[in-house]
Protein backbone atom coordinates (compact mmCIF):
# COMPACT_ATOMS: atom_id res chain seq x y z
CA UNK A 1 0.00 0.00 0.00
CA UNK A 2 1.59 3.49 -0.82
CA UNK A 3 0.91 5.31 2.34
CA UNK A 4 3.47 2.13 4.04
CA UNK A 5 6.81 1.75 3.82
CA UNK A 6 9.46 -0.61 4.70
CA UNK A 7 9.03 0.01 8.41
CA UNK A 8 5.49 -1.26 8.48
CA UNK A 9 4.72 -4.97 9.98
CA UNK A 10 1.70 -6.88 9.44
CA UNK A 11 -0.43 -7.97 12.46
CA UNK A 12 -3.99 -8.99 11.83
CA UNK A 13 -4.92 -9.52 8.24
CA UNK A 14 -8.56 -8.46 7.20
CA UNK A 15 -9.77 -12.33 7.14
CA UNK A 16 -8.79 -12.52 10.48
CA UNK A 17 -9.87 -9.63 11.79
CA UNK A 18 -12.98 -10.06 10.25
CA UNK A 19 -13.61 -14.19 11.71
CA UNK A 20 -12.62 -12.61 15.08
CA UNK A 21 -15.32 -9.89 14.75
CA UNK A 22 -17.74 -12.72 13.54
CA UNK A 23 -17.15 -14.46 17.07
CA UNK A 24 -17.09 -11.47 18.46
CA UNK A 25 -20.61 -10.42 17.62
CA UNK A 26 -21.97 -14.33 18.18
CA UNK A 27 -21.32 -14.38 21.87
CA UNK A 28 -22.64 -10.78 22.65
CA UNK A 29 -26.15 -12.34 20.98
CA UNK A 30 -25.62 -15.15 23.05
CA UNK A 31 -24.87 -13.81 25.97
CA UNK A 32 -27.26 -10.86 26.45
CA UNK A 33 -30.24 -13.15 25.32
CA UNK A 34 -32.66 -11.21 23.57
CA UNK A 35 -32.14 -7.53 25.82
CA UNK A 36 -31.42 -4.53 23.79
CA UNK A 37 -28.87 -2.90 23.61
CA UNK A 38 -27.00 0.84 23.32
CA UNK A 39 -23.80 0.30 21.80
CA UNK A 40 -21.53 3.14 22.16
CA UNK A 41 -18.59 3.43 20.17
CA UNK A 42 -15.25 5.79 21.43
CA UNK A 43 -14.80 7.66 18.50
CA UNK A 44 -12.24 8.02 16.50
CA UNK A 45 -10.45 5.02 16.50
CA UNK A 46 -13.43 2.60 16.76
CA UNK A 47 -15.94 3.50 14.18
CA UNK A 48 -14.22 0.85 11.64
CA UNK A 49 -14.62 -2.21 14.15
CA UNK A 50 -17.86 -0.65 15.67
CA UNK A 51 -19.29 -0.85 12.46
CA UNK A 52 -18.80 -4.35 11.39
CA UNK A 53 -19.22 -5.58 15.04
CA UNK A 54 -23.25 -4.63 15.10
CA UNK A 55 -23.62 -6.15 11.74
CA UNK A 56 -22.36 -9.24 13.43
CA UNK A 57 -24.62 -8.48 16.42
CA UNK A 58 -28.71 -10.20 15.84
CA UNK A 59 -30.49 -7.97 19.08
CA UNK A 60 -31.97 -4.79 18.82
CA UNK A 61 -29.89 -1.94 19.35
CA UNK A 62 -29.18 1.47 19.16
CA UNK A 63 -25.93 3.39 18.17
CA UNK A 64 -24.21 6.17 20.10
CA UNK A 65 -21.27 7.91 20.13
CA UNK A 66 -18.81 9.57 22.16
CA UNK A 67 -15.87 11.69 21.59
CA UNK A 68 -12.78 11.29 23.90
CA UNK A 69 -9.57 12.03 23.99
CA UNK A 70 -6.06 10.95 25.71
CA UNK A 71 -3.55 11.74 23.14
CA UNK A 72 -2.61 14.86 21.49
CA UNK A 73 -0.23 13.46 18.14
CA UNK A 74 2.03 11.70 20.21
CA UNK A 75 2.84 8.16 21.31
CA UNK A 76 2.49 8.24 24.86
CA UNK A 77 -0.96 9.39 27.17
CA UNK A 78 -0.96 12.92 28.37
CA UNK A 79 -3.06 11.07 31.08
CA UNK A 80 -5.87 13.33 30.83
CA UNK A 81 -9.16 12.16 29.60
CA UNK A 82 -11.37 14.53 28.36
CA UNK A 83 -14.88 13.98 26.69
CA UNK A 84 -15.10 15.83 23.12
CA UNK A 85 -18.44 15.12 22.24
CA UNK A 86 -21.32 13.59 24.72
CA UNK A 87 -23.89 11.09 23.62
CA UNK A 88 -26.84 12.84 22.19
CA UNK A 89 -29.50 10.58 24.21
CA UNK A 90 -29.84 9.41 28.64
CA UNK A 91 -28.49 5.98 29.14
CA UNK A 92 -30.11 5.57 32.34
CA UNK A 93 -31.69 1.66 32.51
CA UNK A 94 -29.98 0.81 29.32
CA UNK A 95 -27.69 -1.91 28.69
CA UNK A 96 -24.62 -0.21 27.48
CA UNK A 97 -22.03 -1.93 25.47
CA UNK A 98 -19.11 0.15 24.83
CA UNK A 99 -17.02 -0.42 21.69
CA UNK A 100 -12.97 0.43 22.24
CA UNK A 101 -10.52 0.16 19.30
CA UNK A 102 -7.69 -0.55 21.86
CA UNK A 103 -6.92 -0.72 25.50
CA UNK A 104 -3.07 0.64 26.57
CA UNK A 105 -2.82 1.99 29.83
CA UNK A 106 -6.70 2.11 30.44
CA UNK A 107 -6.93 4.90 31.50
CA UNK A 108 -9.51 6.31 28.94
CA UNK A 109 -11.72 2.96 29.76
CA UNK A 110 -11.43 3.72 33.49
CA UNK A 111 -12.30 6.70 33.06
CA UNK A 112 -15.44 6.23 31.22
CA UNK A 113 -16.81 3.50 32.60
CA UNK A 114 -16.83 5.58 36.22
CA UNK A 115 -18.23 8.27 34.26
CA UNK A 116 -21.18 6.26 32.97
CA UNK A 117 -21.91 4.55 36.23
CA UNK A 118 -23.11 8.28 37.32
CA UNK A 119 -25.64 7.68 34.65
CA UNK A 120 -27.43 4.52 36.18
CA UNK A 121 -27.06 2.20 33.06
CA UNK A 122 -28.80 -0.96 33.33
CA UNK A 123 -25.34 -2.90 32.98
CA UNK A 124 -22.29 -1.34 31.07
CA UNK A 125 -19.80 -4.24 29.76
CA UNK A 126 -16.32 -3.93 27.27
CA UNK A 127 -15.78 -5.05 23.33
CA UNK A 128 -12.42 -4.16 22.46
CA UNK A 129 -10.74 -5.06 19.41
CA UNK A 130 -7.02 -4.86 20.86
CA UNK A 131 -5.37 -4.54 24.13
CA UNK A 132 -1.71 -4.14 24.77
CA UNK A 133 -1.09 -6.24 28.44
CA UNK A 134 2.34 -4.43 28.49
CA UNK A 135 1.12 -1.21 29.47
CA UNK A 136 -1.53 -1.73 31.63
CA UNK A 137 -1.60 0.84 34.58
CA UNK A 138 -5.29 0.07 35.75
CA UNK A 139 -7.44 -3.18 35.23
CA UNK A 140 -10.26 -2.63 33.39
CA UNK A 141 -12.79 -5.39 32.51
CA UNK A 142 -12.72 -6.47 28.90
CA UNK A 143 -15.52 -9.19 28.13
CA UNK A 144 -14.81 -8.82 24.80
CA UNK A 145 -11.92 -8.94 23.81
CA UNK A 146 -10.74 -9.68 19.48
CA UNK A 147 -6.55 -9.75 20.15
CA UNK A 148 -4.05 -8.84 22.40
CA UNK A 149 -1.17 -7.06 20.95
CA UNK A 150 2.99 -6.73 21.71
CA UNK A 151 3.71 -3.33 23.11
CA UNK A 152 3.91 -1.57 19.40
CA UNK A 153 2.31 1.74 18.07
CA UNK A 154 -0.43 -0.12 16.07
CA UNK A 155 -2.08 1.50 12.92
CA UNK A 156 -4.96 0.38 10.55
CA UNK A 157 -8.67 -0.71 10.81
CA UNK A 158 -9.56 2.85 12.10
CA UNK A 159 -6.64 3.61 14.31
CA UNK A 160 -4.25 6.41 13.70
CA UNK A 161 -1.07 7.47 13.75
CA UNK A 162 -1.14 11.70 13.94
CA UNK A 163 -4.54 10.90 12.37
CA UNK A 164 -3.07 8.94 9.18
CA UNK A 165 -3.60 5.51 8.22
CA UNK A 166 -7.01 4.69 9.79
CA UNK A 167 -7.97 3.65 6.14
CA UNK A 168 -5.65 0.59 6.24
CA UNK A 169 -7.61 -2.33 5.93
CA UNK A 170 -5.63 -4.17 8.34
CA UNK A 171 -3.81 -4.07 11.86
CA UNK A 172 -0.19 -3.87 11.55
CA UNK A 173 2.44 -1.62 13.36
CA UNK A 174 5.47 0.63 12.18
CA UNK A 175 8.70 -0.43 13.72
CA UNK A 176 11.25 1.62 14.37
CA UNK A 177 7.68 3.54 15.78
CA UNK A 178 7.32 6.98 14.26
CA UNK A 179 8.74 10.64 16.72
P1 LIG B 1 -5.28 4.25 27.03
O1 LIG B 1 -6.04 5.29 27.79
O2 LIG B 1 -3.80 4.35 27.28
O3 LIG B 1 -5.79 2.84 27.27
O4 LIG B 1 -5.42 4.58 25.50
C1 LIG B 1 -6.60 4.52 24.86
C2 LIG B 1 -6.60 5.25 23.53
O5 LIG B 1 -5.29 5.63 23.07
C3 LIG B 1 -7.14 4.31 22.48
O6 LIG B 1 -8.54 4.37 22.45
C4 LIG B 1 -6.48 4.83 21.22
O7 LIG B 1 -7.24 5.86 20.66
C5 LIG B 1 -5.14 5.36 21.69
N1 LIG B 1 -4.06 4.35 21.49
C6 LIG B 1 -3.40 3.67 22.45
N2 LIG B 1 -2.50 2.84 21.92
C7 LIG B 1 -2.59 2.98 20.58
C8 LIG B 1 -1.91 2.37 19.46
O8 LIG B 1 -1.04 1.49 19.59
N3 LIG B 1 -2.31 2.78 18.24
C9 LIG B 1 -3.26 3.73 18.03
N4 LIG B 1 -3.93 4.31 19.04
C10 LIG B 1 -3.59 3.96 20.30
Amino acid sequence: MSQLNDTYHLLFSTEKIAERVRHLGAEITREFDGKPLTVLVVLKGSFIFAADLIREIDLPLNVEFIGLRSYGDRVETSGVVQITMDVKHPLEGQHVLIVEDIVDTGLTLDYLIKNLSTRKPASVSVASLLYKPARAKVKVPVAYLGFEVPDKFVIGYGLDFAGKYRNIKEIGYLEPPPV
